[in-house]
């Protein structure tokens, strides 16, 4: 099947090639653009594009779209999600509303292991149709490639029932591309309350030979933070997991400087994410290292912690990704439109700098930039956004309550 896209008044992001990776410093400020321009789709994937002058016949085409001068950007790919869970906690907002801080309601019963006693009540059907309903969301809101974690079950079972619940999303959406992540040592599990030695025993001993053996996973994650897992547990784990090949994915530093960026970079690790408190030591940590720097504003937003210096970490001539962190805790969205205007309005980041660090450098914290996501060029999938007919680039992180997509393709569909 040949789609052609016609009378685009510019694609935003349409490169000559498929970048090798994440763009750094300086380079995130260039989003190559392309007016008055046509698209063209075979397959899964972009065929080429051009400037209408130059259209081809539409002869050929079994479909052809008319952009009626929208323009064209890259699907987002959002690199850090957690939305396999079951229920709500809006019981917990009002908390916020009154006062409580984020630990304290996590010491009155709630977060992650309220959610964890939700998840293990909930049947994998149940579980399944609740996580599909956030996918598709994040499909009509222009997500083209998600990372989704485990971390709810916080017990072997409960693991497994998360990361056969990722493996039904993928097959239910294809055309979405997925990533799981394995985050056992998100809390410690209730049955190992006041045992953390034995938790992170039982993560290394038992949950991570079996979420091997159940297949489909591809990285994991520690929750290295202050209250929650040290910088020695989680290289721990880290280490053990690599023997089972999967790479490290890590949260740090959302509530102290934790040390986790440290580890994260000596391990290897793709990315270490949150980082709402860094200091010098891990701007220079995350430099020549293969960890990509990934900021999450919705949860800065949702909880009132500062959002992390995105803005710095680039005059310093770092890459910085941005995703939603949706979770029903401390970012109950997924919606990248609202995470490009916040890291416009709250992290100095210009309109072109925040969609690279959506897309392309959201890819690279996936391992997806050898595949194209986050791009258009000739054989990148053709998984990009056409919106209504809007003045500028500028204006759709500025006018952000305006509804400004008019379609989504997803691998061509
Ligand atoms: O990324 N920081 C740790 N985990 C999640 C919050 C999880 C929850 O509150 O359920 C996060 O913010
Ligand atoms: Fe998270």
């Amino acid at each position: 099947m040949r789609t052609l896209i016609k009378n685009i008044s510019a694609i935003h992001g349409a490169r000559p090639a498929i970048p090798s990776g994440a763009l750094a410093g300086a380079e995130m400020a260039s989003l190559p653009s392309l007016e008055n321009a046509w698209l063209s789709i075979s397959g899964e994937n972009i065929e080429a594009l051009g400037q209408m002058d130059s259209a081809p016949s539409e002869d050929g085409f079994q479909q052809v779209i008319d952009a009626r001068r929208g323009m064209v950007i890259p699907a987002f790919c959002d690199s850090h999600t957690h939305i396999v869970w079951a229920g709500s906690r809006e019981g917990e907002f009002r908390d916020k509303i009154a006062g409580l801080s984020y630990a304290e309601i996590a010491a009155r019963g709630g977060g992650i292991l309220n959610s964890a006693d939700r998840l293990n009540a909930t049947s994998e059907d149940d579980l399944f149709a609740q996580s599909l309903r956030r996918l598709r969301l994040a499909a009509a809101r222009g997500t083209g490639a998600i990372e989704i974690k485990t971390g709810y079950g916080l017990t072997l079972d409960g693991e497994l029932k998360m990361l056969r619940v990722i493996r039904r999303l993928r097959e239910a959406m294809p055309q979405i591309e997925v990533r799981a992540t394995f985050l056992g040592a998100h809390a410690v599990g209730r049955a190992f309350a006041g045992r953390q030695a034995e938790y992170v025993s039982h993560i290394i001993n038992d949950m991570l030979p079996a979420v091997a053996a159940e297949g489909g996973c591809d990285f994991v994650d520690v929750f290295c933070d202050e209250g929650f897992f040290t910088p020695d547990e989680t290289a721990r784990i880290l280490d053990a997991a690599s023997r089972f090949g999967l790479v490290g994915k890590i949260h740090a530093n959302e509530l102290a400087v934790s040390g986790g960026v440290q580890v994260a970079v000596s391990r290897g690790a793709l990315s270490a994410d949150h980082l709402e408190r860094i200091t010098d030591a891990e701007i220079e940590a995350f430099r020549g290292s293969r960890t990509i720097p990934t900021m999450l504003p919705g949860a800065s937003f949702f909880l009132g912690m500062p959002y992390g210096p995105a803005r710095r970490a680039i005059d310093a001539g770092l890459p910085v990704a941005l995703a939603s962190d949706w979770n029903p805790g401390s970012s109950p969205s997924g919606d990248m439109r609202f995470v490009w205007t916040l890291a416009c309005a709250k992290m100095r980041l210009t309109p072109e700098e925040a969609l690279n660090a959506m897309t392309v450098n959201t890819a690279a914290a996936l391992g997806l930039s050898p595949l194209g996501f986050g791009t258009i060029a000739p054989g990148a999938p053709a998984s990009l956004i056409i919106t209504n007919p809007l003045p500028s680039l500028s204006y759709i992180p500025y006018a952000y309550t305006e509804p400004w997509i008019s379609r989504v393709l997803l691998k061509g569909r």
